[in-house]
């Protein structure tokens, strides 16, 4: 979905860094609606999105090497400013004829920068308002150095060990900087940023979520028309917001499919059931598949057929609940930016959240044509939307839960047992980390149920029970995470309650692996 014309835009070239993101955040968090694109871009695609300015990302590539990823000169005869970051500065300092040399030894850390003024005893328009006696520090990391500027080129920025610490070009209404401003250990960092934005694009900061909104309904009743539109909802926050907002553009031509698949948390499919209708009172078909699910799970203890089946199992399901609707060519799927940028990271596309899509198969096999409301959006983002849209705070803040459920929680075979008593215990965590103030500032608690018994005592008898693991993870996106350091009274009152108020539980561990090695999931 395109963003509309009224919203002006500024367009990330990526070079391959990882802060390639975080430049495209920062950009946003003033409220300028900024998108990436590969650094390769046709010209033509470019000039379509009618950018009101241009970032070259930094890279992890040298000039230097023939096969290194350029700058077009036709990026410069868009006449909008440009402003290069690491690499970027070095790809357009070389393409207007400067040298870069590369060095073996990378200059990675604090550095303090001093302005120099130009030939009029200005200041360069990037720098405005910055105090560098007080905000000098920048973030470097970096290899190659600008040795020698094109002709036109002055330099606005220096450090003790880079001698082109910033740059800029009138003529080519170019400007560079060798460290990282979207850096948060760059004091004036953002400061920088908004004088790009405002101070030389002269850019409106109108990109806000009710514009977005406004957007979204507008672009999704002109998408629809009078068709019927279908989505698969799990409570989670992207499913959640996706079909809110589809809903506020043709209200009940949208059906929501709720499927129980017996592996949801304690009360989860009551409580969320009762929200989606009675709080933001949604159309949804809520449909108790348990014993499907469960049936097929018989017996298996392999973690990939569980996810197999899984899927499979939700896609005859919801295939069948569709069929039940008639006619639907439209399916909403809550698919975030991220998962979209083309970037062109050394490691491949930089799509940083796991393929895990549980509706993933659904497209092709039912010929759906797709919603995505969300696709221009990072998660906390979606986060602000969905409370600009008054989905309630608990649903905001809820943390990312796998669409396998607890079948991947439950180590080895899965039986109602586990499940419940698995899920007694997971409640007890919940309960006791929210009490504690901890549920909103971390990635995920949960609870693992191992397939193993061991030795305990109980008042006077011995017990020869199951074992239960307790995880707890910091991260930004799932792909890394650390382990939460809570206070260890609270793991052993989170102990004690769970070994004394759920049967079949004697033994309670604390996982104090990072990811990776370890991932977040057991299975
Ligand atoms: P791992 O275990 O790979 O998990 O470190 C990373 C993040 O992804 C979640 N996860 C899933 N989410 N369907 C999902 O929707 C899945 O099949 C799935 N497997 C893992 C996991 O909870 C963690 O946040």
């Amino acid at each position: 979905m395109p963003h509309t014309s009224s919203v002006q835009s500024v367009l990330i070239l990526d070079y391959g860094s990882q802060y390639t993101q975080l430049i495209a955040r920062r950009i946003r968090e003033e409220r300028v609606y900024c998108e990436i694109l590969p650094y390769n871009t046709p010209i033509e695609k470019i000039k379509a999105r009618t950018p009101h300015g241009i970032i070259l990302s930094g890279g992890p590539g040298s000039v230097n090497n023939d096969e290194s990823f350029k700058v077009h000169e036709e990026v410069f005869a868009l006449d909008v400013p440009v402003l290069g970051i690491c690499y970027g500065m070095q790809a357009a300092v070389a393409l207007f004829g400067g040298s870069v040399i590369s060095s073996s030894v990378r200059e990675y850390g604090l550095a303090k920068v001093k302005p120099l003024t130009r030939g009029d005893g200005s200041l360069s328009p990037l720098l405005k308002g910055v105090n560098f006696s007080k905000e000098a520090e920048v973030w470097m990391s970096h290899g190659d150095t600008v040795s020698s500027l094109p002709s036109g080129f002055t330099t606005i920025l220096e450090s003790e060990t880079c001698a082109q610490a910033g740059v800029e070009s009138e003529r080519h209404r170019f400007y560079g900087l060798q460290f990282h401003p979207e850096v948060t250990h760059s004091q004036a960092g953002q400061k920088i940023i908004k004088n790009f934005l405002f101070e030389i694009c002269a850019v409106l900061p109108n990109w806000t979520m009710s514009s977005v909104i406004i957007d979204t309904v507008a672009s999704i009743k002109k998408q629809v028309g009078g068709a019927k539109v279908i989505s698969a909802i799990s409570g989670g926050v992207d499913s959640t917001v996706a079909s809110y907002l589809t809903s506020k553009a043709i209200g009940n031509q949208l059906h929501c499919i709720f499927i129980d698949n017996g592996l949801l948390r304690k009360d989860e499919g009551v409580k969320v059931h009762e929200m989606l209708t009675k709080r933001l009172g949604l159309n949804v078909h809520m449909v108790d598949a348990s014993e499907l699910f469960l049936s097929r799970l018989a017996g298996v203890n392999d973690p990939e057929k569980k996810r197999k089946i899984i899927g499979e199992t939700f896609i005859d399901v919801f295939t069948e609940e569709a069929q039940k609707l008639g006619d639907v060519p439209y399916l909403v799927q809550g698919t975030l930016y991220p998962d979209v940028i083309e970037s062109v990271s050394v490691n491949g596309p930089s799509a940083v959240i796991k393929s895990h899509h549980n509706v993933g198969g659904l497209p092709e096999k039912m010929q759906f044509s797709l919603i995505e409301p969300l696709r221009e959006l990072f998660k906390d983002e979606v986060r602000t939307l969905g409370t600009e849209l008054g989905i309630p705070a608990e649903f905001i803040q809820r943390q990312p839960f796998p669409g396998p459920g607890l079948a991947i929680r439950i180590i080895g075979e899965i039986t109602k047992e586990k499940l419940s008593t698995l899920r007694e215990a997971d409640a007890i965590l919940l309960e006791e980390i929210k009490a504690a103030g901890f549920y909103t500032n971390v990635w995920q608690t949960f609870a693992v149920l191992l397939p193993i018994k061991s030795v305990g005592v109980m008042g006077d008898a011995r017990t020869y029970e199951e074992a239960c693991v307790i995880r707890a993870v910091e991260s930004k996106d799932g792909m890394t995470a650390n382990v939460c350091e809570f206070p260890f009274k609270l793991l052993t009152k989170i102990s004690s309650r769970i070994i004394n108020e759920v049967q079949g539980i004697n033994r309670v561990a604390y996982d104090i692996s990072s990811k990776p090695p370890a991932t977040i999931e057991w299975e």
